[in-house]
């Protein structure tokens, strides 16, 4: 096997859903006001995707549009890892049927489950594949179709959140490019703050469960906002202490997009200008492991990224979940050696 010193991201790809759910709409459907969610949250709207779309529908669209700018046919893919809380179907995976739709005939394929930290969590588990030299190319997805887990009825919660797909391909790049570093962490005492309480084998799908209204998201915001302001700044740290490097020498901060307010944190702590951070909750809300990669792919496309600028990955979510990277980006991919 040949090790690879440096693995970076070779093309980014994304997909959202068409339609559009506006605040004002929102007004019509629960007591809230756009005035609440855009001062609250920084939200003005989110896509919705339709009855007949699930996860896999806008993985699909979001995994082709990161090959073709990867440069890499499906078939060369040897891992797959979805990152997503709403999966088509417990089993199979998410990632089955992507590896299968894709024609991805020698990946091997799992879904990851960390929530809003699943897009980190899968890009540091498929580069280490790569960094010793056990695979060449790893496609990571993160994808939500939260909509459909989401109780329409409370304001708490339905006002958050949106659908989307966000995707990369892993694979070998030029020395001293690629992630630099990684930051990990959890802690599952908290795991009751944010959860979907009932559909596994601790409260199976019942008549009860679904009299109790138990089969959607609950979440207890203040305190996921608390949790949320302190590990975004100290993971991002951490991140740039292993990578050995200073917060003014970030180029772009890509943060998970929950709430604006937790986002203006987290950039304060890191003394960052404004004009380093990418935002995209405005048009989409919290698209959950989506967020990262569909922020990503869209400075991405729109050139703003150049080779060898450092960027910070970071993000946080149920379980409780963290993790952030630190990424110098080249989508240049190493000379290839002994691979067809
Ligand atoms: N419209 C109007 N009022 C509302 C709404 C709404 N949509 N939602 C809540 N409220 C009310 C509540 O009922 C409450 O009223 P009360 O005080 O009379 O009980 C009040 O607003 C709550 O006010 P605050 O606590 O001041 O609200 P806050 O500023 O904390 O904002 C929010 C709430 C937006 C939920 C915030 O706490 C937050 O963003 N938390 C983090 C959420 C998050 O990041 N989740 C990540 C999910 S990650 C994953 O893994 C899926």
């Amino acid at each position: 096997m040949h090790r690879n010193s440096s693995v970076g991201i070779l093309g980014t790809g994304s997909y959202v859903p068409e339609k559009i759910l506006t605040n004002k709409e929102l007004e019509t459907m629960v007591d809230t006001s756009d005035e609440w969610i855009v001062s609250r949250t920084g939200i003005c709207e989110r896509r919705i995707s339709s009855e007949q779309e699930a996860s896999s529908d806008l993985a699909l669209y979001a995994a082709e549009k990161a090959l073709e700018a990867a440069g890499i046919r499906a078939d060369q893919l040897d891992l797959i890892i979805v990152a997503t809380v709403t999966p088509d179907t417990s089993f199979p995976s998410t990632a089955n049927i992507i590896q299968d739709r894709l024609g991805a005939k020698k990946a091997a394929s799992f879904d990851l489950a960390a929530a809003c930290s699943g897009f980190l969590y899968g890009i540091a588990t498929a580069s280490q594949f790569i960094e010793n030299g056990l695979y060449r190319y790893a496609l990571v997805i993160g994808v939500e179709c939260l909509s459909k887990i989401v109780d329409w009825t409370d304001r708490n919660t339905c006002v958050l959140f949106g659908d989307g797909a966000g995707a990369a391909v892993l694979g070998p790049v030029e020395e001293g490019f690629g992630f630099l570093s990684f930051d990990l962490g959890s802690d599952g005492a908290g795991g009751d703050l944010l959860k979907l309480p009932a559909g596994g084998s601790r409260l199976p799908a019942s008549e009860q469960t679904i009299a109790d209204r138990l089969h959607y998201v609950y979440m207890s915001g203040g305190d996921v906002f608390k949790f949320a302001v302190r590990v975004m700044g100290s993971s991002a740290e951490a991140a740039l202490e292993k990578a050995g490097m200073k917060k003014e020498e970030i180029d772009f901060l890509v943060p998970h997009q929950a709430n604006l307010r937790i986002i203006d944190a987290a950039v304060k702590r890191l003394g960052l200008s404004i004009d380093k951070v990418v935002v995209n909750l405005d048009r989409y809300g919290n698209m959950s492991a989506a967020s990262i990669p569909v922020a990503l792919d869209e400075v991405v496309r729109q050139g703003r990224i150049k080779q060898g600028d450092r960027l910070v990955l970071v993000g946080f979510g149920g379980g409780l979940t963290w993790g952030a990277c630190v990424l110098r980006w080249s989508m240049k991919e190493k000379e290839q050696l002994n691979h067809g």
